[in-house]
């Protein structure tokens, strides 16, 4: 079981509660590239969006993920967007194995809505939010099918229910010769 556990998806499919009870149950220790990007940066995701603009965070969250893969074994929970860069997919490709988590664009809308903190969806009213979630799922859809494993995570399903499912699928993989 050396590979990293990668868990990608769109904002708000619960990534990181989620990895964080995965890692307890594979007795991982569990990384979130959005919080390494916050230490490395001495600044809020929204503040480096506010004062560097997106392509500055981008190049943070590379250097974040490449310093992620540097760790034994560790379940990784990525920030949404970090997938849709070639070079973060080689890096994960490469490295560990990808799971995706998704949900419903109304569920999405109401996750993202408990809190203002994603640049990305800052300063809009409810239905252009839930608009750009549904163009932005579109325009990364790709990305995302990548995955080797998909989860649907909705409302109904507790975190631990997934992360127990996950587990149980994660180490049958990974215990194969
Ligand atoms: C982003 C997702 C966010 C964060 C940043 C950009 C994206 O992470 O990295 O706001 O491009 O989808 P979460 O997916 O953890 O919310």
């Amino acid at each position: 079981m050396s590979e990293q556990i990668f868990l990608t998806g769109f904002m708000g499919t619960g990534k990181s509660k989620i990895g964080q009870l995965l890692a307890r149950r594979l007795q991982r220790e569990f990384l979130d590239t959005d919080r390494m990007i916050e230490e490395r940066a001495g600044q809020s995701i929204a503040e480096i969006f506010d004062s560097r603009g997106e392509e500055a965070f981008r190049s943070v969250e590379h250097q974040c993920l490449q310093q992620a893969v540097t760790h034994t074994a560790a379940v990784v929970a990525l920030g949404g967007g970090v997938i849709t860069q070639d070079k973060n997919w080689e890096l994960i490709r490469d490295t560990g194995i990808l799971v995706c988590l998704e949900a419903t664009p109304e569920t999405i809308l109401e996750r993202v809505s408990r809190k203002e903190d994603r640049p990305l969806l800052a300063g809009l009213t409810r239905a252009k939010k839930l608009e750009k979630i549904r163009s932005l799922l579109s325009a990364r859809a790709a990305y995302y099918d990548r995955a080797d494993i998909k989860i649907i995570s909705t409302d109904e399903c507790p975190p631990d229910h997934i992360a127990a499912d996950l587990a149980a699928n994660l180490e049958s993989r990974l215990c194969r010769p």
